[in-house]
């Protein structure tokens, strides 16, 4: 495994990441036991540091991990880590773990302290072809556990569901539960019928992204018709468009599902709109000083 040279920071201190370690007895290790945050940086700006700060403390309450850091001590060591990399345009990873206790025991230990790791990795937007053409998605019922809103590091689940489009040649699967659409792999999902947005509402069955949100509110904002409310498996396969997002993909649109195509099996009107709302507040964003909607 080759690790490059990039500066990270774990419990205290910043270090190349090659060089750093956790003990073996992690509960992150034993349990997959820890939740995470992955957070996009464009320009060394991050984006929407105090919405991911915020899903971060309650992935934390929700497992009993108490938050290590005040928001402001988060905001110093997020922005540290950004100006140490030597690219602009950055994926931000926190992850906190329970720590290491012995024995391994399932019990939640009464003393451990939680282990800290911060690291970057290059952003890289898709493709410019992948926004023009969208993308293959393929689907199977959401084999992951009750909690989904948490963003744990126990990600046995989605990294099976992406197994499943890897297999298939396939950017994202679609997942279902109870014949209702819960989310991506590693995305939230949207669907277009007869020009009105449909997405389902923040719920234990799926993490409501921070793009999610923001997807929303720029729905909202440009009067683009919107239901939040639960999709069922035959609406999704019936829709006209429909699109995943998230920090690393943004949005992209799904444009054949299990091998059939999705609507004209191209990006829709209803997505190209969106995705240039989307880059003009990313746009807008990320100009210092300046307020938006
Ligand atoms: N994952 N649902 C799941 C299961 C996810 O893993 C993600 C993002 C999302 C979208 O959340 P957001 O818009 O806040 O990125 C929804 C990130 C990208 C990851 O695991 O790296």
């Amino acid at each position: 495994m080759h690790v490059p040279e990039l500066i990270a920071y774990l419990n205290g201190r910043f270090a190349p990441l090659a060089e750093l370690s956790v003990p073996v007895l992690d509960r992150g290790f034993l349990f997959g036991d820890g939740v995470y945050e992955m957070i996009p940086v464009y320009d060394r700006r991050p984006f929407r540091l105090d919405e991911h700060l915020a899903r971060l403390a309650a992935s934390l309450a929700a497992v009993r991990i108490d938050n290590p850091h005040d928001e402001a001590t988060w905001d110093t060591l997020v922005r540290t880590l950004i100006a140490r990399q030597p690219f602009a345009d950055q994926s931000i990873y926190l992850q906190v773990t329970r720590g290491a206790a012995y024995p391994r025991n399932h019990a939640i230990p009464a003393d451990s302290t939680p282990t800290v790791l911060l690291f970057a990795d290059p952003l890289n937007p898709p493709a410019a072809a992948l926004v023009e053409q969208g993308v293959a998605a393929v689907s199977m019922q959401d084999p992951r556990w009750q909690r989904c809103d948490i963003k744990t590091t126990s990600l046995l689940g989605n990294v099976l569901a992406r197994a499943a489009s890897v297999d298939a040649g396939a950017v994202e699967t679609v997942m279902f539960r109870d014949g209702l659409l819960t989310e991506g792999s590693a995305s939230n999902i949207f669907t277009v019928k007869d020009g009105l947005l449909l997405t389902p509402a923040p719920s234990t069955r799926m993490l409501t992204g921070i793009t999610y949100d923001v997807v929303l509110e720029l729905a909202r904002h440009h009067g683009v018709p919107l239901q939040i409310r639960p999709v069922s498996e035959a609406e999704v396969r019936a829709a006209d468009e429909l699109w995943l997002t998230s920090s690393s993909k943004e949005i992209l649109a799904i444009v054949s599902l299990d091998g059939r195509p999705v609507g004209n099996g191209v990006p829709g009107p209803i997505y190209r709109r969106m995705y240039g709302h989307y880059q003009q507040f990313k746009a807008g964003e990320m100009r210092p000083g300046e307020d938006t909607p």
